[in-house]
């Protein structure tokens, strides 16, 4: 369905993401048919292009990023002709002016997309502010780090809190827009077969996995800083939580949805001062083998030694009715064995076996959702061996492939997302509070590592992490999930 005219302004307009994945993205919904005219595209930052500049900018990202078979040179000409570029300097408010003219008083829904630093978000809201760019009810748009503890992402939220309104504020976690994200709440909510064993009478333990095997890339100033459970933790994989646990909230509206989680952030048992040692693990990659060929330690890559976790293990456990003794295990880091994000969810063994030991073990059941790669949902059952030889029984999955299933494109998040800001749907962005109760909880981890100097320790890189996550499982008399 097509969405209303809208002018789209990004801020860091000729950096990574815009180039990676937000010009690729607009591009895509272009294709798809989803814009009215008229529509604009504007660049924003520092360096002095002109629009056609720009333009070749941007056809050189969505040639380079978008697949061969999705680009169709007329569509293509088409979206380059509604770019225009700005130079603006966010510092001294250079630019914003001319900003002003560009979108003259047109009545089209208005987006300002800051794909910069987070240090910039109160300066570029401030200019906006000056020159009445924030009236007449347009949309920001934040991507994360959203500061890198609850003090800093108060100061960030205030900076941009004074010059526009919450229900204006779009603070994105791109995992939130990865279809398999939002199926996790149609596999909840859409289905009653589940609901009723979704609490510590059923469910054992729950595995949280978001498994990469690229290295530093080209972040080493943001990642050495931040570390991976600030990168990944503080935001992804506690929404991945938030949405695997929350209460059935009452309709998609976005606060209901916001309302659900924040509630389970802030019923996340904190984790202080002598428990960080047992409840969480820090890794940092040496050099090893991944994707088929020699990679380099982080230290190595980054130059000089570090103390920065590129994998966190952690047991976290979310003190209320439903989920009281379920421990949650989440998992996160670079240079694994595998790219892998999924959920495991690991239902209770059945009560009592009626069958002897000829039938061989029964395995307790697991439902695995599967983010990437590879998107599906496995529910894993016991079922009868085929054949006379008598009862054995066999663990086999009931396997919904998306893949297999659907025959379309699968997007990427950023697609849906950005139409939900121009369609000023805030459902799966994050609400202020949201981002305050995890840095609320993420902060005593950071502050007991930091006192008991729990350094990293080494993995080699294409591995699972260090070893101490292994036994901060096994301890439990529980295992890592192997994807199958
Ligand atoms: C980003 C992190 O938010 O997510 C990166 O900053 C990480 O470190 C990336 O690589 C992972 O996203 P995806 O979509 O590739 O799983």
């Amino acid at each position: 369905i097509p969405v209303d005219p809208f002018d789209f302004i990004i801020f860091g307009g000729t950096g990574d993401l815009a180039e990676r994945k937000l010009l690729p993205a607009l591009y895509q919904r272009q294709m798809a048919g989803q814009f009215s005219e008229p529509t604009r595209i504007i660049g924003a930052s520092r360096s002095a292009l002109s629009d056609d500049e720009y333009r070749d900018f941007a056809r050189k990202a969505i040639i380079e990023h978008v697949k061969a078979e999705e680009i169709d040179e007329g569509e293509l000409d088409r979206f380059v002709a509604r770019l225009s570029y700005v130079p603006v300097d966010a510092k001294t408010g250079d630019g914003f002016e001319t900003l002003k003219e560009m979108v003259g008083d047109s009545t089209a829904i208005r987006a300002f997309y800051l794909a910069v630093a987070p240090g910039l978000f109160g300066d570029i809201a401030s200019n906006l502010a000056k020159h009445g760019l924030n009236e007449g009810d347009p949309r920001i748009v934040v991507e994360k780090p959203i500061g890198r503890d609850l003090a800093s992402a108060r100061e960030l939220n205030d900076a941009i809190g004074c010059v526009f309104d919450e229900h204006q504020i779009f603070r994105i976690d791109h995992y939130l827009g990865k279809e398999t994200v939002q199926n996790l709440m149609a596999l909840r909510f859409a289905n009653a077969l589940y609901e009723p064993l979704w609490n510590s009478a059923h469910i054992d333990h729950v595995q949280i996995t978001v498994a990469e095997t690229v290295g530093l890339e080209d972040r080493v100033s943001y990642y050495d800083k931040a570390g991976a459970l600030r990168d990944m933790v503080q935001n992804h994989m506690l929404q991945l939580l938030c949405l695997m646990a929350m209460e059935p909230p009452s309709s998609m509206d976005a606060d209901a949805v916001r309302d659900e989680k924040l509630k389970i952030l802030r019923s996340l048992k904190r984790i202080n001062g002598n428990e960080a040692p047992k409840l969480t693990v820090r890794g940092q990659y040496k050099a090893g083998a991944s994707a088929g060929g020699a990679v380099k330690g982080y230290a190595e890559e980054l130059g000089k030694d570090s103390d920065t976790e590129t994998f966190v293990a952690i047991k976290a456990e979310i003190a209320n009715w439903r989920w009281a003794g379920v421990p949650f295990y989440l998992r996160t880091g670079k240079r694994l064995a595998e790219r892998v994000s999924e959920i495991c969810i690991q239902f209770k063994p059945v009560p009592h076996s009626i069958f002897d030991e000829s039938a061989g073990v029964i395995t307790a059941n697991q439902l695995v959702i599967r983010l990437q790669p590879d998107e599906g949902v496995k529910q894993w059952i016991m079922i009868k061996d085929p054949g006379p030889g008598g009862m054995r029984l066999r663990q086999i999955p009931l396997d919904m492939s998306f893949a297999d299933t659907f025959e379309v494109r699968n997007p990427d998040a950023y697609e849906r997302l950005i139409m939900d800001v121009v369609r000023g749907n805030q459902t799966l962005f994050m609400r202020r509070d949201e981002v305050e109760a995890a840095w609320q909880w993420i902060d005593p981890i950071q502050a007991s590592w930091a006192e008991n100097r729990h350094t990293v320790q080494g993995y080699t890189a294409g591995t699972w992490g260090p070893s101490s996550s292994i036994a901060l499982i096994e301890r439990d008399g529980r295992t890592w999930h192997e994807s199958m």
